[in-house]
């Protein structure tokens, strides 16, 4: 049965109180197919929009996930206004399943992932995330672990060369690396706008209308800093052993990298593409049983509308996919097409 919507429930509510504009608010909650009194999983709480929505519909359960210790804040005040009915844990969605069943979370009716940084990430300077403001070379979404200035001070020419091309798409990789390398034998690197410099060195300046040259390399740090994709494969395998037969998978993402592990997942597990595996022989792979039904082709992407109101929901993608009866897939690295930076 679909969940009376309380008034809170919409876009303003899911606003309050953060400078964090949920990203396709409506789409979002609409393949989630919410039900009265069901279980879900926002596996990237932030501010608490969605959850904030979620929870706007009668009876429902909410565990809300975030590596960031400062959406504690967020979840504190939501968790005032909805009691037991959130739950709020700090962690990585990438240890999902295990925070779920902890939390005493069995099969859930749905699982939303809103990928990569919030605005409140981005616009502290002090975090390190940004291209536009001066701060320490950080990134760290959890606060903990190794920073964006021990990788860039650290690792050897060819691996950041690598690591700038495979999570960056950046074509003069090999030169900025070079670069980088030559500047750091002189001084470690550690502010976010000598690492622009330096860019801005190789590439050249900013242009009007054009990507800042920084883009993509800030990109591949952030990205490598959170092993953001090899935490989305674990997190879409967590997903996919915790829902329920019906229950649905939501996953909004923001550049190709992320999108491409999304739609390969769906894909595989809905029987749409061959599963690539080094380990399991091929009759095996005939045999697995779907597990997912994807339910839109193609991507759904913001309106100008919500565009022109939140201009960083220009790149977001949303996919959807059913759960069906089949047991979960083993969690193999090939079904993302990523490589094990155990062997590297
Ligand atoms: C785009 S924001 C989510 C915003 C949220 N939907 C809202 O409406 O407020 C992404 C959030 O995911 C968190 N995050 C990113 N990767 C994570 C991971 N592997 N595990 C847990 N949280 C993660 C970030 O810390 C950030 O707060």
């Amino acid at each position: 049965m679909m969940a009376e919507r309380s008034p809170l429930e919409g876009e303003e509510a899911a606003e309050e109180g953060s400078d964090h504009i949920p990203v396709l608010l409506r789409q979002v909650l609409d393949n989630l197919d919410i039900r009265e009194g069901g279980l879900y999983v926002d596996a990237t709480f932030g501010a608490g929009g969605y959850t904030r929505a979620i929870l706007g519909y009668t009876g429902t359960r909410v565990l809300a996930i975030d590596r960031d210790p400062n959406a504690c804040q967020f979840a504190e005040s939501l968790e005032k206004e909805f009691g037991e009915r959130l739950i709020f844990r700090h962690g990585r969605f990438g240890e999902l399943h295990e925070v779920a069943v902890n939390a005493g979370f069995g099969r859930v009716d749905g699982v939303v992932f809103d990928l990569g940084v919030s605005s409140m990430q981005i616009d502290d300077g002090a975090r390190g995330f940004s291209f536009q403001s001066d701060g320490p070379l950080d990134m760290r979404m959890s606060g903990a672990g190794v920073s964006a200035a021990d990788l860039v001070n650290s690792l050897s020419e060819t691996e950041l060369s690598f690591l700038l091309k495979f999570y960056g798409e950046e074509r003069r990789a090999r030169a900025i690396a070079r670069r980088i390398v030559a500047v750091r034998d002189e001084n470690p690197i550690t502010r976010t706008f000598e690492l622009v410099d330096i860019i801005c060195s190789v590439l050249g300046g900013p242009r009007p209308h054009k990507k800042h040259p920084a883009t993509r390399t800030f990109q591949a740090l952030r990205i490598a800093t959170n092993e953001e994709l090899h935490e989305l494969a674990r997190g879409l395998s967590a997903a996919e052993a915790l829902l329920a037969p019906s229950g649905r998978l939501v996953v909004v993402s923001f550049h190709s990298l992320e999108d491409r592990i999304v739609k390969r997942f769906f894909r595989i597990r809905a029987g749409q593409t061959p599963k690539a595996s080094r380990h399991l022989p091929e009759i095996q792979d005939e045999m697995m049983p779907q597990s997912f039904q994807i339910i839109n082709r193609r991507p759904v992407i913001p309106g100008e509308e919500e565009i022109a109101r939140n201009p960083r929901a220009r790149s977001a993608r949303l996919r959807s996919a059913t759960r069906l009866e089949a047991p979960a897939w083993p969690y193999e690295l090939d079904d993302f097409g990523l490589p094990d930076l155990q062997k590297r």
